[in-house]
């Protein structure tokens, strides 16, 4: 199992840590537009291996796209990362050329690729990979409900008082602080509905905060998170490269689902070996339905800047 991480910064070498110490990938490659950079966190990397106890090869390259050749699954986190008080959308001028550039020179030495796509924003950016690849939309996800999903669980746990392990929970919809969908109805502590525990009040709490989940840290770290990031592509770069047929919520085309079409937005997808296997319709109620359309409207917008 060969994955090429584009993008060397702190995401991007963080999928790359994670898949590593899961060991299930024989070669890690990080590719990198800056001179050595690749290369230097690639080193640094694998001066972790006898440390932590992995064999899992990882190689840096300044954009030598033919080292990737014959990847199994590529991720995309290159582009320019969020500052303090910028909203993802506004990253899309430069993320959306460099998107467009990286995926097309990947798939170009691995045609077999199931493309995982980071960039922000990020339902849109999937959407462009859709649009300018032509691949089959099982081969193209975008990674944003498995991190939203990790935040929604932090929040919950903190306001249960309970560890994290004992929580379960999903987000759906649009990867922007406006468009995700915390499922609090179906949100559980072992198997029990929270709403049996946190009030009206403290659940509307749980989702603002989870809805701002990265504008947080954003404003705390000066850049955008990465440790959660790495760790929710890793999860589903081990689902797809175990053929573990895992449910997460994941960016993908839809054709109808939902009532949706044209558009990439979080749902939940199995994913095993061939990618997308399968796209989970949720028996939403009426209020959740209208989110899903709101949130839906705002990833067309995003999309309409987009020059396809
Ligand atoms: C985040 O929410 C990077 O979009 C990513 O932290």
């Amino acid at each position: 199992m060969k994955v090429t991480v584009v993008g060397a910064g702190a995401v991007g070498a963080s999928c790359a840590e994670y898949i590593a110490i899961k060991n299930f990938a024989s070669e890690v490659v990080i590719l990198d537009i800056k001179e050595g950079y690749a290369e230097g966190k690639a080193m640094d990397l694998m001066q972790t291996a006898s440390l932590n106890g992995f064999d899992t090869k990882i190689v840096g390259v300044t954009n030598d796209y033919s080292k990737t050749a014959g990847s199994d699954i590529v991720v995309i986190t290159s582009g320019i990362p969020r500052k303090p008080g910028m909203t993802r959308e506004e990253l899309i001028g430069i993320n959306a050329g460099i998107v467009k550039t990286v995926s097309a020179n990947l798939i170009e030495h691995s045609p077999k690729a199931i493309i995982i796509v980071v960039s922000n924003p990020m339902d849109t950016m999937t959407y462009l990979v859709h649009k300018t690849t032509g691949l089959p939309k099982n081969r193209i996800i975008g990674m944003g409900g498995a991190l939203d999903s990790a935040r929604f669980k932090y929040r919950l746990a903190e306001a249960l008082g309970a560890p994290i392990s004992d929580v379960d929970g999903m987000v759906i919809g649009g990867h922007s602080d406006k468009g995700m969908i915390p499922l609090t109805r179906m949100a559980t502590r072992n198997s029990v509905p929270v709403t049996e525990y946190l009030s009206e009040e403290r659940l509307t709490r749980v989702m603002e905060d989870t809805k701002v989940g990265g504008a947080t840290l954003t404003k705390l770290l000066g850049t955008s998170a990465w440790y959660a990031p790495g760790a929710a592509v890793s999860g589903l770069v081990q689902a797809i490269a175990n053929d573990q047929k895992k449910m997460f919520p994941c960016s993908t085309l839809l054709e109808g689902e939902y009532g949706l079409n044209d558009i990439c937005i979080g749902v939940p997808v199995v994913l095993g070996r061939n990618g997308i296997e399968k796209i989970i319709e949720l028996n939403l109620t009426e209020a959740e339905k209208e989110h899903m359309l709101t949130s839906s409207e705002g990833v067309r917008k995003t999309n309409g800047l987009l020059d396809v």
